[in-house]
C-alpha cells in the first residue's frame, strides 16, 4: 500500500519525507486555506520535496474552467496530479485532461457507482472519503470494499483506489485489508501508525537490562 500525506503544510511534508515512507501528497482547498500561503508556491515546493504524485485541486465548477485550471496546475511540475470533483463536469474534465496526458484524482467520492464512472473517465486515482461517511453514520470502509470488487471485476479499469478522509490507524489497517491501493493520511495519524505501548515498554526493559551489562557496542 502506498502512503500519501493529506496536508499542505510544507514543514510537515519535509519531516515525513525524511522517513522514506512517503509516496505522495494530497491537498485540497481547505488545506491550502490552513497553510495560509499562495497555492502555486505551495504546490511547487511540495513537488520539489516529494517526487511522487502531488494532488492539486481545481476550483472551477464547469468543465471548461476545470480543464483550463488543470492545465495551469499541471504546468507547475511533472508530478502534479489534477484533482477534480465527482460531478458530470468533473468527469468531462477528467476525460479531457487524461487524454492530454495529465494524471487525475477524482475526489469527493461517496458511492461505488460514482467510482465506476470516474474509472470510465480515465481517472488515475479515485478518492472515496471514509471518515465523512462514518461521520453521518454510514460505513466508509464498506465503500472501499465495494469499489475494490467492482474494479477487480473489470481488469481494464486501471484507476487506483486512494482511501481518503482517514481519521485513525484503524482506518489505515482496514483500508489495507480491503485492498485500497493508496491511503492518504493526515500527518498526526501517519506518525501515530508507528506507536504501540508494548514497543515503548519493550525498549525500556531492554535498555534497563543492557545498562546492567556495563557494555557498549561502539
Ligand atoms: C482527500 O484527498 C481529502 O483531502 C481529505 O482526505 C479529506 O479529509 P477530511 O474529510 O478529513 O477533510
Amino acid at each position: 500500500m502506498k502512503f500519501f500525506v493529506d496536508t499542505a503544510d510544507v514543514a510537515e511534508i519535509r519531516d515525513l519525507a525524511a522517513t522514506g515512507l512517503l509516496d505522495g501528497v494530497t491537498t485540497n482547498p481547505s488545506l491550502i486555506m490552513k497553510a495560509g500561503r499562495p497555492f502555486r508556491d505551495v504546490v511547487a515546493e511540495i513537488c520539489d520535496i516529494v517526487p511522487g504524485p502531488v494532488s492539486a485541486e481545481v476550483v472551477a465548477l464547469d468543465a471548461a474552467g476545470m480543464v483550463a485550471e488543470g492545465r495551469s496546475l499541471g504546468a507547475i511540475a511533472a508530478n502534479v496530479v489534477i484533482k477534480l470533483p465527482l460531478t458530470l463536469d468533473g468527469l468531462k474534465a477528467c476525460k479531457a485532461l487524461t487524454g492530454e496526458g495529465f494524471k487525475t484524482n477524482v475526489t469527493l467520492c461517496f458511492s461505488a457507482v460514482q467510482a465506476l464512472l470516474a474509472a470510465k473517465a480515465g481517472a488515475t486515482f479515485i478518492s472515496p472519503f471514509i471518515g465523512r461517511l462514518d461521520d453521518i453514520g454510514l460505513d466508509g470502509m464498506a465503500l472501499i470494499r465495494e469499489i475494490r470488487t467492482i474494479y477487480d471485476n473489470y481488469p481494464a479499469l486501471e484507476t487506483e483506489i486512494l482511501a481518503a478522509s482517514i481519521r485513525t490507524s484503524n482506518h489505515v489497517k482496514e483500508a489495507a485489508l480491503a485492498g485500497a491501493d493508496v491511503a492518504t493520511v493526515p500527518p498526526a495519524v501517519l506518525k501515530g501508525l508507528v506507536a504501540h505501548p508494548l514497543t515503548d515498554k519493550g525498549i525500556q526493559a531492554f535498555m534497563a537490562d543492557w545498562a546492567k551489562t556495563g557494555q557498549t557496542i561502539l
